[in-house]
């Protein structure tokens, strides 16, 4: 841990800041409506005096929301939400250029990450703005008594919205948090064309691998799923798609792609990516069946989709390949299996993440998100929260001005037909 400024912080090389603030200021350019939530917030200061932990993936884009946060009064600490996630010039240059405290660096270990996690509530915040739910179910199990300093905590992510609903079940969550994921604006763009592209580009840096003609399987229909599958498809793979549901299964029939079990795509598949927000989706029997040379990687939110345990109990030593790339040799079979990214996130691990044009949407979000919760203390239920369909529209509304783009309005003909019930044919 150092100090600058009397700031206290942890990040991996203060002097990379220069480089950082001109990536953050690169992402800046691709995300209009954050800089317009800044500038508004600059002249309201709507969160004066907050304290505020986000626990995020320490990117440009993070950065830039970290920035608006701050020019609305809040005072913020940043950490890292996956100890693989983290650009380490991006936590240098918020300490240096903003003075605000980062604890974060890539690579950390999981006792660091925790170590990190605590270090946060220390801070006693009012706002957690969390993305995996670690800081909120440290709080909850270990600080039940810093509760009450509480004004409530946004979730970014698809798995811990049921995180959030599980803790809402067993009446512990006894404040309110808003699932930001669920916001259109949200999962709409960044789940399926950030993870769609973000996914394919970590591949492609840590492999330098052709994707076209490659058996592609996605592993899980989501959201995610749906935008790994279409950009692969454009890519010129041959995209195989597994779920658990009926009803995505169809859909990505009808999409156009082949659909089977796991146990049938394992030995045909040549690149296997999972988005499933589920446990060992692939696991030893499937890793067992795989092509020599079969590449694996994950880009869902924790890095247990892959049964990693399983596979080095029947694998010689992994071999570090090239940076991010891992290869298994199964006993058994002989084949050999390249894990990416130790299965973490592969986007963010090889790659840098989702584009700034889709987290401008998802980091206005949040910004106003947390407004919303300072500007409603005290009158909001504990429990899971939507933010109002109205911001969503106004999100939108400012993405199409930035993009150039308009749209009709309904005339008053049009709104009053839409609006009753009478006319028939
Ligand atoms: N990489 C990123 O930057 C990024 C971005 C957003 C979300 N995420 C994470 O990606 C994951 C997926 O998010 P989403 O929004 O697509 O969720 P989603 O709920 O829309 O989709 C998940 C899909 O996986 C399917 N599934 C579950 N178990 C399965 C199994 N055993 N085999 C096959 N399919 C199975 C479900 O039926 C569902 O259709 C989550 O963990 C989310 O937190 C990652």
């Amino acid at each position: 841990m150092s100090a600058t400024r009397s700031l206290e912080y942890d990040v991996k090389d203060i002097d990379l800041a220069s480089k950082g603030k001109q990536r953050i200021e690169w992402a800046e350019r691709e995300m209009p409506v954050l800089r317009l939530i800044r500038e508004r917030f600059a002249e309201e200061k709507p969160l004066d005096g907050v304290k505020l932990v986000a626990c995020a993936h320490i990117t440009t884009e993070t950065a830039n929301l970290a920035r608006a946060l701050q020019a609305g009064g809040a005072e913020s600490i940043l950490i890292a939400s996956n100890p693989l996630s983290t650009q380490d010039d991006v936590a240098a240059s918020l300490v240096s250029d903003w003075g605000i405290p980062v604890f974060a660096i890539k690579g950390e270990s999981t006792e660091t990450y925790n170590r990190h996690v605590r270090t946060a509530l220390d801070s006693h915040p009012e706002i957690i703005i969390d993305d995996g739910s670690d800081v909120v179910a440290t709080l909850i199990k270990e600080r039940g008594n810093q509760i009450k300093e509480l004004i409530g905590s946004t979730e970014e992510t698809t798995t811990d919205i049921q995180r959030l609903k599980a803790m809402e079940t067993a009446g512990v969550l006894t404040f309110p948090s808003i699932a930001v994921n669920n916001a259109q604006t949200k999962h709409f763009f960044d789940n399926r064309y950030g993870t769609g592209q973000s996914t394919l580009d970590g591949i492609i840096r840590a492999t330098n691998i052709l994707l076209a003609g490659r058996n592609l399987v996605v592993v899980g229909y989501g959201w995610c799923g749906k935008g790994v599958a279409l950009r692969a498809r454009g890519m010129g793979s041959n995209v195989i798609v597994t779920e658990i549901d009926p009803i995505k299964a169809v859909e990505a029939v009808m999409d156009g792609f082949r659909v089977m079990p796991m146990s049938e795509a394992a030995p045909i598949g040549d690149i296997f990516v999972t988005v499933t927000g589920n446990r060992h989706v692939i696991d030893g029997q499937h890793f067992e069946k795989m092509k020599d040379g079969a590449i694996v990687c994950n880009s869902g939110h924790f890095d247990l989709e892959l049964n990693l345990v399983a596979l080095r109990e029947m694998s010689s030593e992994p071999q570090t390949i090239r940076p991010f790339v891992e290869e298994y040799k199964v006993k058994r079979s002989g084949s050999r299996v390249i894990v990416l990214g130790e299965g973490r996130l592969i986007n963010l691990a090889a790659a840098e993440g989702h584009p700034a044009s889709v987290m401008d949407m998802s980091f206005a979000n949040q910004a106003l998100s947390v407004e919303y919760l300072v500007r409603n203390k005290g009158t909001l239920q504990p429990g899971v929260h939507l933010l109002p369909a109205e911001v969503d529209t106004e999100i939108a509304s400012l993405k199409l001005k930035a993009l150039g783009i308009s749209i009709d309005a309904l005339t008053a003909e049009q709104l009053e037909y839409i609006s009753s019930w009478e006319t028939g044919t």
